[in-house]
């Protein structure tokens, strides 16, 4: 122990996470395209599915399995796609349905499954069931919800029925004067929430499901899964229960954010999860009868722990197939430290229930970009982390290459969630920063976009850093991305090892040990400080030398080059692949 100085803490944890024949997703890369910021084909600021189809080589060249399209169908793009107005309709800026059916073509022929965003929890208010609903047609009356609202004993007006507040703050009522009703909106004022309390809501969605099956689509991210259910009106009263404002307001003080409410009848009710068990029934079964590739479900949760791992079935039931764990995107940041990072590999890999695979969310459209959140010179060690990790990866697009938030003015600020703040608040917000286009060149836009005005800027510089520029640099984020996503192809002892971690005085390492034994050793040093760490007492039975399998860029090592175990120095900052070469 002595030797071991600097380690304050030693955990080892063996997670067993061998599987014998692997179907494409269950090991997979996945790739999340944010369609309007990937690549511009037609000139006009925003990118498009034919942008994205010329540059689907890339994709897979970035050791992708799996691309998920943010929302691509028909909108007013009150919330960028995530009020659609038509779930079978492609949106007229992205292109046509017969350019969907290309990409889906391009992506089978190069081996990529193609995976789309479902909205089920809300639709546009511009949708043509919403304003059936509005019209009080008799099929679409229930499909939203719909109340009179409570007169007020004081004041005698008429106000919403409950204290719900949206997402993207204020109340969750809104009024409508043809209907001369509040319908309730958990995100904006144009996304009204659909009613699954009415069986034919419930059958009409799994109906949009099968469309896009018949198309060729491999499965859907489904969006918002906490909020499809609401308390029912109490009967006692004839309305909507009122939900408790937080304990400790001074963590969200204001009464108009959501945070300030604790949302016991509007957030992960149990009703949600039987929800998500028949649409996996409809995609299982879509594969059973035209005997397809599997079908995947990814589910957007931000919720408890014990429902993400319910949301992966119940027993009987099978759920989604990977239920997004934020566990990390949330509660990591650039203060964590080592024993954090491990905590929550563990967390999951020793409580999901068996016959499942885990799965590692890093960053997505809604969340700052990792190198922004944990910092650039940690862009490399967050990708090896979440490369080297058993089970399913999860990558935003821009990540693989240490892209950075642009910058984004309160002119420029197109985010709902940024336009309800004001000038001095957005920022706190905004989702625009990690929306800003992609960068793949140093000609106009970045490469992006040949229009002169782009429907976010690129808010960055991107001269001498782009995609084009790391492809041709001696090395690169990019190049150490693709190292990793190789490995993880080719080496079973990621896809099959074991997960034995060390946590020391800010550093993590753990070893991935396939069954015949070629081990894998990786050094995330997430602190500050250079460490010397010596192998040999760390696990134990490794002497010898250790080849460098990839590392940080600013690590100043090569891949191939020898290092001994037994003094192997960490730079601050950086991240290790490593593999034992011989016995001394
Ligand atoms: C989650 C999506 O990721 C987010 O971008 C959107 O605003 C809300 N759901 C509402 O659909």
């Amino acid at each position: 122990m002595g030797k071991l100085l600097g380690i304050f803490l030693i955990a080892f944890a063996l997670c067993q996470v061998s599987h014998s024949e692997r179907d494409w997703w269950e090991n997979g890369n996945f790739y999340q395209i944010y369609p309007r910021s990937f690549k511009d084909s037609n000139g006009d600021g925003i990118g498009d599915l034919n942008g994205i189809l010329e540059k689907l080589d890339y994709v897979k060249d970035i050791g992708m399995d799996g691309v998920w399209l943010s929302p691509i169908f028909q909108s007013p793009m009150a919330d960028f796609g995530y009020d659609i107005s038509d779930y079978t309709k492609v949106q007229p800026e992205y292109g046509t349905t017969e350019d969907l059916e290309s990409l889906i073509e391009k992506a089978h022929s190069l081996g990529l499954h193609l995976i789309l965003d479902f909205v089920p929890n809300h639709t546009s208010d511009e949708h043509e069931w919403f304003q059936r609903s509005v019209a009080n047609d008799s099929y679409y009356r229930d499909f939203y919800i719909w109340h009179d609202g409570v007169i007020n004993a004081t004041t005698g007006e008429r106000q919403p029925p409950s204290n719900w507040i949206s997402q993207f703050r204020y109340s969750a009522w809104e009024w409508n004067e043809q209907r001369q009703q509040y319908y309730l909106h958990q995100f904006g004022i144009k996304q009204p929430d659909l009613n699954y309390r009415n069986p034919n809501v419930v059958e009409d969605m799994k109906n949009v499901l099968r469309f896009w099956l018949a198309r060729g689509i491999d499965g859907f991210r489904i969006d918002a899964v906490p909020f499809l259910f609401e308390a029912d009106v109490d009967p006692t009263t004839g309305t909507y229960p009122d939900e408790p404002v937080i304990a400790d307001t001074s963590s969200c003080p204001d009464p108009d954010d959501w945070c300030h409410l604790n949302h016991i009848y509007t957030n992960s009710l149990p009703e949600i999860f039987d929800i998500v068990y028949q649409w996996r029934e409809v995609v299982d079964q879509w594969k059973l009868e035209y005997d397809t590739d599997t079908k995947v479900l990814l589910t957007e949760a931000y919720t408890s722990f014990e429902n993400l791992m319910r949301m992966y079935g119940d027993g009987v039931h099978n759920g989604s197939n990977i239920p997004f764990n934020f566990e990390m995107m949330a509660d990591l940041n650039n203060q964590s430290t080592a024993s954090d990072y491990d905590y929550y590999v563990r967390h999951w890999l020793d409580n999901m229930p068996e016959g499942v695979y885990a799965n590692w969310v890093l960053g997505n459209h809604d969340n700052p970009r990792l190198a922004s959140r944990f910092g650039a010179q940690r862009a490399d060690l967050m990708n090896i982390f979440l490369q080297t990790l058993p089970g399913i990866a999860v990558t935003y697009n821009g990540e693989e290459y240490g892209l950075e938030d642009g910058y984004v003015s309160w002119e420029d600020s197109v985010d709902p969630q940024a336009c309800n703040a004001d000038p001095d608040t957005y920022q706190k917000y905004s989702r625009d920063p990690e929306r800003t286009p992609f960068l793949w060149d140093n000609t106009k836009n970045a490469g992006f976009s040949t229009a002169n005005r782009t429907w976010l800027p690129v808010g960055q510089s991107y001269e001498s850093n782009n995609v084009q520029a790391q492809e041709a640099a001696e090395n690169s984020h990019l190049k150490i991305f693709k190292k990793l996503t190789g490995l993880r192809k080719s080496e079973p002892a990621f896809s099959d090892g074991d997960y034995e971690s060390v946590v020391g005085d800010n550093w993590l390492s753990y070893r991935r040990q396939a069954a015949t034994g070629d081990a894998y050793y990786i050094i995330l040093n997430i602190g500050n400080q250079n460490v010397t760490l010596n192998f040999n007492e760390l696990y134990g039975y490794v002497s010898g030398k250790l080849e460098v399998v990839a590392s940080s860029l600013q690590s100043g090592l090569e891949n191939g080059q020898q290092v001994d175990s037994d003094s192997l120095e960490a730079k601050a900052y950086n991240g290790y692949v490593l593999r034992l070469i011989s016995e001394a």
